[in-house]
């Protein structure tokens, strides 16, 4: 029987190494953590070079019927403008099925997530920098009293299911931090350690000075550089991390597919990834 080698597929953690080297041969860090938390919470979906290893592929990460999320959309240079990254964009949508469909997009991907009907909801930038600020001390370390506290506050803040994800992160992250208020807690936050800098997220926080405690408290338990991706809906956020050593790396752009955003996203203050919102 013939079998179309530009078939699009589901993979398993057993492509990892493809999926980095793919990502390697487009200038992406190859970031295993991050990797194996895709395979864990999400949909691979990738098309073979029928070389050997990947020609292309992307991640769909579903919350319930409401919002999906798509990241990770590779196409080997080899196989660019032959339409793969189109049909990769289109499985993933079909996939999540969900109302909403939520990317960010740099300059690269964006003209071929328009041409699909995407629409772009604001801007994110990633920072990256040794972090020159006092701990807090007004957080501490997750307890699993927390949880049921935590899954609330996310749900009403990111406006779909995630505990599946939050749980994933509990189990994985090298740190996670409550603040807790007198009405229970506030925000959390975690921080991963990667070969050579500390990503912070997902956070979320009822207000902005929660947020820049669990940063502060989050960023002085690392001796690496600090990375994370900050939306433009808090300027005065923005300033007072750049005034304490965060630098500007690069801008992507958040976009939409169907309906608008769920949730309070006012109070998601850091994305967990780029790929997973
Ligand atoms: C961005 C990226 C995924 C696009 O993948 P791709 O497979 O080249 O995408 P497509 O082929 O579907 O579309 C790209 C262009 O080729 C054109 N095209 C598609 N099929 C074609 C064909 N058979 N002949 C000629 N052109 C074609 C499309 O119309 C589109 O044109 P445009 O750039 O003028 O809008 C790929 O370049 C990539 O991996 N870049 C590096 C990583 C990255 O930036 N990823 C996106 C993160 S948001």
């Amino acid at each position: 029987m013939y079998r179309d080698p530009m078939l699009i597929k589901r993979i398993d953690i057993t492509r990892l190494d493809d999926c980095l080297a793919l990502a390697v041969s487009r200038d992406w860090t190859p970031d295993r953590r991050v990797w194996t938390l895709m395979f864990e919470i999400g949909a691979v979906f990738g098309i073979d070079d029928p070389g050997g290893g990947l020609a292309g592929c992307v991640v769909s990460t579903r919350y319930g019927t409401r919002l999906s999320a798509i990241g990770m959309m590779l196409v080997a240079e080899g196989f660019g403008r032959q339409g793969l990254g189109t049909r990769l964009m289109e499985h993933a949508i079909a996939d999540g099925g969900t109302e909403s469909t939520w990317l960010t997009a740099t300059r690269f991907g964006k003209p071929l997530y328009e041409k699909l009907g995407f629409r772009s909801v604001g801007e994110c930038t990633r920072y990256a920098g040794d972090l020159r600020l006092p701990p807090s001390g007004g957080s501490r370390p997750v307890s699993i009293e927390d949880v049921p506290a935590m899954v609330r506050l996310d749900a009403a803040v990111f406006g779909a299911p995630r505990e599946h994800v939050l749980r994933a992160v509990l189990s994985a992250a090298d740190q996670v931090r409550v603040i807790e208020g007198t009405d229970g807690v506030r925000g959390y936050g975690a921080a991963w350690r990667n070969v050579d800098n500390t990503a912070i997220g997902p956070l979320v926080a009822t207000d902005e000075r929660t947020a820049r405690d669990l940063i502060a408290d989050l960023a002085a338990g690392s001796d690496q550089p600090i990375r994370f991706h900050l939306a433009d809906t808090h300027p005065e956020l923005r300033e007072w991390l750049e005034s304490h050593g965060a630098e500007r790396e690069f801008d992507t752009t958040a976009m939409v597919y169907g309906a608008s955003l769920p949730g309070d996203r006012e109070r998601l203050f850091l994305p967990l990834t780029l790929a997973t919102g």
